[in-house]
């Protein structure tokens, strides 16, 4: 089950091309490439004569040509050409989805495309800001349904033992999280007190001696993530207090596509306050958090695998309440969806079959 009308992460902006890239989102799968104005384009990746891929077909200046009959389609996925046949019928036509790029990413709009509104992709903050750094970041597949990825994404707690030589120390296993169910999403985040840097930031925090932290695990509809860390001297953190003039922060966004029911396209990249402009300092950040994404990876696998393999009943933890929120949320917001979307069918359905008014 997905929300459609959302924008999700496609692909890396510089992975659209001249060269025709298949791609799958939401079980649907679209091709995408750049016109010769730069603009990237997405369209169904099925010809509508024999379904071939037309990302097996070839560029033709803005259009695809199929490489099957030669049937031809403009980036609106209008059909411009079938080879022999004069004129081409108005219905003869694949679906074209609005893409956008943005922040680097390309990110395409899966519902009704007159609801597309560039200005709701996900905000970055800082994106322009020279006083941040931002790293390139990476992304990969993760073989689970996107919901166990939003799961681990709203659970600061599981870094005491899945990332227990990066991001973990003992503060995170005890301290309590405090969970808010936002008009937009789900947050669970939590202040641990005079406890140790993490192994992770040590290099990163100007300060000598122990901190205050806070994490704070963010997730907005449908599956788009920021996760936020932030260091500070010991006894200066806290709620309602102000960010320290040594602080360390660093905003981990984290875009979750689900390719189909059980498997997800990843994406990350890290924002920080700290050494904006050392490259060095960006690969630390790519090499380190691909590690710990992995350590994620090779769990929400394996998760995935014990929710198809066992049938006994599961367990969910206070912990989970975040998490829980969250699928609750989306649940409705589908089911909202949907609902409007076999009201619009009911209501464009014919009457025939109806007896007539009046027998
Ligand atoms: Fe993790």
């Amino acid at each position: 089950m997905f929300l459609r009308n959302a924008w999700y992460v496609a692909a890396w902006d510089h992975e659209v091309t001249r060269e025709l890239r298949p791609v799958q989102v939401l079980g649907e799968r679209i091709v995408l490439y750049r016109t010769e104005a730069g603009e990237p384009a997405a369209l169904e990746d099925a010809c509508p004569h024999r379904k071939l891929p037309l990302s097996m077909g070839r560029l033709r200046g803005d259009e695809i040509e199929c490489g099957y009959h030669g049937l031809v389609f403009d980036p609106a996925g209008r059909c411009t050409r079938i080879p022999a046949v004069k004129r081409v019928p108005a219905s003869v036509r694949v679906r074209s989805y609005p893409i956008v790029s943005r922040y680097g990413l390309a990110w395409v709009w899966m519902g009704e495309a007159a609801k597309a509104r560039p200005e709701t992709i996900f905000s970055v903050g800082h994106w322009d800001d020279p006083c941040w750094g931002k790293n390139t970041g990476g992304c990969m597949t993760v073989d689970c349904n996107y919901l166990y990825v939003t799961d681990n994404l709203l659970d600061p707690s599981h870094v005491a033992w899945v990332h227990r030589t990066s991001f973990g120390n003992d503060a995170c296993e005890a301290e309590p999280v405090q969970v808010t169910a936002a008009e937009d999403g789900v947050i669970a985040a939590r202040w641990m007190y005079d406890t140790d840097v993490a192994p992770f930031y040590v290099p990163f925090v100007a300060f000598k001696g122990r901190c205050d932290r806070l994490q704070h695990y963010e997730v907005r509809f449908p599956s788009h993530a920021i996760i936020r860390a932030v260091f500070v001297p010991a006894g200066t953190g806290g709620y309602d207090r102000p960010i320290h003039g040594q602080a360390a922060l660093m905003d981990s966004y984290n875009f979750m596509t689900p390719i189909d029911a059980d498997h997800t396209r990843y994406f990350w990249f890290q924002m920080r306050n700290f050494f904006p402009h050392e490259e060095h300092v960006s690969k630390l950040m790519d090499e380190g958090l691909r590690g710990a994404f992995t350590e994620d990876k090779v769990i929400l696998n394996a998760v995935q695998q014990g929710f198809a393999l066992n049938s006994s009943p599961h367990i969910d933890l206070a912990t989970d309440r975040a998490a829980l929120l969250f699928r609750r949320g989306l649940g409705q917001r589908i089911a909202a969806e949907q609902g409007a979307a076999a009201g619009a069918a009911a209501s464009d359905r014919p009457a025939a079959g109806r007896a007539p008014a009046g027998m």
